[in-house]
């Protein structure tokens, strides 16, 4: 059902019936004018002989005589003459030696001349009144039918034409059958003309159609190749240009709508991040609460007698106390980093000085955990940064590595160049390694590694954290390895070189 309403198969049909219903027409015309056609073509014929004898008669009778042997053996016709009371006065078809146009008409005795009479019944008046009288004749002698013609001649004589039909007749259906055979040509070829007409009209559109389909399933990989300037060509050009509009549209769409699922996704992410922050938060800071408020409590009780006791309470007050402004400090700090407000002061300063400084102010504590901290780099090392940050991050790496340190005791801190415009500085503590899965998220804030540990050193979680954002804001990289005996936690600096200006 598809296949016949397709534009190809109705064009080839309308073609195929125009060139039939042209082909039938014609056979039609043929079969129904072409005797009448013939006809008269035949009659005018008559006519135009007849009017040549009678310009000859009377006066050039042998001339006459010539035209009329002319007419005889040229065309096949039959002349003769009559008198006006329709006696026989000349006629062709008796024998040449007694042809001869009697002038004036004597009264008729020739046999011959009797025997070849035509039976003649139209009237000398009614010829003259039509002019020419046409007449089918058939001689049943010969079997031959005949178109006679009469006309006057002279005023008072009568012409008798006559030429047979037979051969335009046979010459009819011979051109009728010729029509009918070239009819059926016609139409095959025609038939075929037109399938290929039809299949090169419809093909760009068949294309068209292909391309139109693809795109609705949203592949504008498919482009159409303009050949022609014609409506197709441009409707060709235009479609191009619609795919490549909505591809571009259509992209962007998904584009788009991928960016706003990854915002979305952020957000709830961000949103998720704040609501366990906060309850981080509440749950650091409850325990020294809870413990200040209950040794508080016990002082006022007076539940503890001796001053050993009550110096115990103070001090564990005390301590508390210390560790949540700690902490309340780090928070701070962590959050004003975090805000969009903050700036980097950048300014070129000595590393190896800054480095030999925190040594200095870690000597006694370092003695007393009997740590052997090493630092071999003696050169002055300008670099760009933000020193007071910078500062913060060794202490908290150091911090870090004295809290943790174990086996040997060691500690180790060296700058290394990193490329031109870099210098690498490492903080590396002998210990236990950090587990792999852990080495990520240690920079979150208030992610610890063992709780209990962190919680006998006074830890929160946030150094790292703190870390992370002052290498972000610098837009430097920072990171943290497990290496041979320990664990090794590096930042990267800008050398002043580079940056100094
Ligand atoms: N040098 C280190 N060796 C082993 N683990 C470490 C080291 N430094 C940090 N960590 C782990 O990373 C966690 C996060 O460190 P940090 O953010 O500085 O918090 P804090 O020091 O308050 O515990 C620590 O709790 C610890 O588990
Ligand atoms: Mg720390």
């Amino acid at each position: 059902m598809k296949y016949f309403s397709s534009l190809r198969i109705k064009l080839f049909a309308w073609i195929t019936a125009l060139i039939l219903t042209f082909v039938l027409f014609s056979l039609f015309m043929n079969s129904q004018f072409l005797k009448p056609y013939y006809m008269s073509i035949q009659k005018n014929q008559h006519i135009e002989i007849s009017n040549n004898l009678s310009e000859l008669y009377p006066g050039k009778e042998e001339e006459l005589q010539l035209e009329i042997e002319r007419i005889e053996r040229l065309g096949g016709y039959r002349v003769a003459i009559f008198d006006k009371n329709k006696r026989l006065l000349f006629d062709t078809t008796i024998s040449t030696a007694d042809r001869t146009l009697r002038q004036p008409p004597p009264p008729h005795d020739n046999p011959q001349l009797m025997n070849a009479q035509t039976p003649l019944n139209v009237s000398f008046d009614a010829i003259k009144n039509e002019g020419y009288i046409f007449h089918e004749s058939h001689d049943h002698r010969l079997n031959i039918n005949f178109l006679e013609m009469y006309t006057i001649l002279d005023d008072d004589k009568i012409l008798l034409l006559s030429g047979q039909i037979d051969s335009m007749k046979n010459s009819i259906e011979i051109t009728k059958r010729f029509f009918m055979f070239t009819g059926i040509i016609t139409v095959i070829i025609g038939s075929i003309a037109a399938m290929l007409i039809s299949r090169k009209f419809t093909k760009p559109i068949t294309e068209l159609k292909a391309i139109a389909m693809s795109m609705s399933h949203l592949d504008f990989s498919h482009k159409y190749q303009v050949t022609s300037e014609d409506e197709i060509g441009e409707l060709g050009t235009s479609i191009n240009s619609l795919s490549n509009q909505l591809n571009r549209s259509i992209t962007d769409l998904r584009k788009a709508n991928k960016k706003l699922k990854q915002d979305i996704e952020k957000e709830r992410k961000i949103d998720q991040m704040r609501k366990e922050f906060v309850s981080n938060v509440s749950h650091e800071l409850k325990t020294p609460i809870s413990l200040i408020q209950g040794y508080a409590e016990g002082l006022k009780l007076n539940i503890v007698d001796n001053e050993t006791d009550k110096n115990y309470y103070c001090e564990v007050i005390i301590d508390e106390a210390l560790k949540m402004e700690n902490h309340v400090k780090e928070l701070l700090d962590l959050s004003q980093l975090e805000s969009g407000l903050f700036r980097i002061e950048y300014s070129k300063f000595d590393i190896t000085e800054l480095i030999k400084e925190i040594i200095t102010k870690y000597d006694r504590r370092l003695k007393e955990n009997k740590i052997n901290l090493t630092y071999s780099e003696a050169s002055t090392i300008m670099v760009f940064a933000d020193k007071i940050r910078i500062e913060q991050i060794i202490i908290n790496y150091l911090n870090n590595a004295i809290n943790h340190i174990d086996k040997e005791k060691k500690i180790d801190i060296s700058l290394s160049a990193m490329g031109p415009n870099r210098i690498k500085l490492s903080v590396f503590n002998s210990g236990s390694h950090i587990p792999e899965n852990d080495l990520e998220k240690i920079w979150d804030s208030y992610y610890k590694v063992d709780k209990a540990r962190t919680r006998a050193y006074g830890g929160t979680g946030l150094g790292l954290s703190i870390v992370k954002a002052i290498q972000e804001k610098h837009g430097s990289k920072y990171g943290v390895k497990n290496i041979e005996d320990g664990v090794l936690f590096w930042i990267e600096l800008k050398s002043a070189s580079e940056s100094s200006q």
